[in-house]
C-alpha cells in the first residue's frame, strides 16, 4: 500500500532514532499504522525499507512489487545544533502535520563521574539525549502545534520520550552516571512539558523500560507506545520492568 492508499486516516509519526533497535521494530511492526518521518543519523533506511515490502505468501521469492508503508527518511545528526529545526521543517513539509513524536534516539557514553575526561564529554550526551529531543518538540510547537489546539485535541497529538529504569535506579560499577542523569532529566522535563503543552492540546508521556529485548520484550515497549498514543494520559511515566508500574 502506498502512502496515498493509506489515506489521511493513518497517523503521522516523527520518529527519532529510527535506525536503532526500538526504531527498527517500530518501523517494521507499526509501519502500516503510521506514516513515519524516520530520522536516522546515517540516513540509511535501506534495512527498514527492505523489511516493509509486501511479501506474497504464495510466491515469497517473487520481487516485492511496491512498498506497503509510507516512510520519509531524514538524515540528521542530533549533535548538530541546527538539526531540530531542520528535522521538523522536513517532516512538516513531507506530511503537513505530525500527530506523534517519538524520541528513541540515544547517545551512550559510559564513564566514572570522577573522570575529568568523561565530564568533558558529558555535555554532548546531555545535548543528544535531553536538549535536542526537547528542542524538536519546541520546534513542533513553534512551527505547528501552538496554532492548532483544537485540531491537536481532535487528532490526539502527543509526544512519547523513551527513558529508562536507569532514571530511577543506581547500578553499581555500571558507569551509568551520565546515561542515568540524562534519563532522569528527560523524564522530569517530559513531565513539566506535559503541563506546558496542555493548553495546546498536546500530551507528553514517558516510557522507562528495563533492558529490551531481554527483561522486557520489544513488543511490550511498542504496545505501551500504541496505548499511550491512542489513550488520554499525559505526564505519565510507564515503567516497564519485571513488575511494571505507572508514575503519575
Ligand atoms: N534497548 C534497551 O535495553 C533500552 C533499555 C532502556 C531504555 N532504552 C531507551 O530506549 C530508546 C531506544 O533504545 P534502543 O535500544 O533502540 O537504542 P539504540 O539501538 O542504541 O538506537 C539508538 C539510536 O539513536 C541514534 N543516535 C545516536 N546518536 C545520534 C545522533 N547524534 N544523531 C542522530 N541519531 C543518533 C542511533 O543512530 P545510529 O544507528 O545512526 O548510530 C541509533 O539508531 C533509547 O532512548 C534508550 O535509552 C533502551
Amino acid at each position: 500500500m502506498t502512502g496515498q492508499e493509506l489515506g489521511n486516516e493513518s497517523r503521522v509519526c516523527l520518529l527519532l532514532g529510527a535506525g536503532g533497535r526500538m526504531g527498527r521494530s517500530f518501523c517494521q511492526h507499526l509501519g502500516a499504522r503510521y506514516r513515519i518521518a524516520a530520522v536516522y543519523r546515517n540516513g540509511n533506511s535501506t534495512e527498514v525499507r527492505r523489511q516493509e515490502r509486501v511479501i506474497d505468501p504464495l510466491a515469497p521469492d517473487r520481487p516485492a512489487p511496491e512498498i506497503r508503508t509510507h516512510f520519509y527518511p531524514i538524515a540528521a545528526d542530533l549533535a548538530d545544533p541546527t538539526s531540530s529545526e531542520r528535522i521538523v521543517e522536513l517532516a512538516l513539509a513531507a506530511f503537513g502535520h505530525i500527530d506523534l513524536v517519538v524520541n528513541s534516539a540515544v547517545h551512550y557514553d559510559w564513564g566514572p563521574g570522577t573522570s575529568l575526561e568523561f565530564l568533558e564529554r558529558l555535555p554532548r550526551q546531555l545535548t543528544i539525549n535531553v536538549v535536542r529531543p526537547l528542542q524538536v518538540v519546541a520546534e513542533m510547537y513553534r512551527k505547528s502545534w501552538h496554532a492548532t489546539p483544537e485540531e491537536n485535541r481532535r487528532a490526539n497529538r502527543n509526544v512519547v520520550n523513551l527513558s529508562s529504569v536507569a532514571a530511577f535506579n543506581v547500578y553499581p560499577d555500571s558507569g551509568q552516571i551520565g546515561y542515568s542523569s540524562c534519563k532522569a532529566a528527560l523524564t522530569m522535563a517530559s513531565r513539566h512539558l506535559a503541563l506546558e503543552l496542555e493548553p495546546a492540546g498536546v500530551r507528553v508521556n514517558v516510557i522507562a523500560p528495563n533492558t529490551f529485548p531481554g527483561i522486557v520484550s520489544v513488543e511490550q515497549v511498542l504496545a505501551t507506545l500504541c496505548e499511550l498514543d491512542s489513550g488520554s494520559a499525559t505526564g505519565e511515566v510507564r515503567v516497564l520492568d519485571r513488575r511494571s508500574k505507572t508514575i503519575e
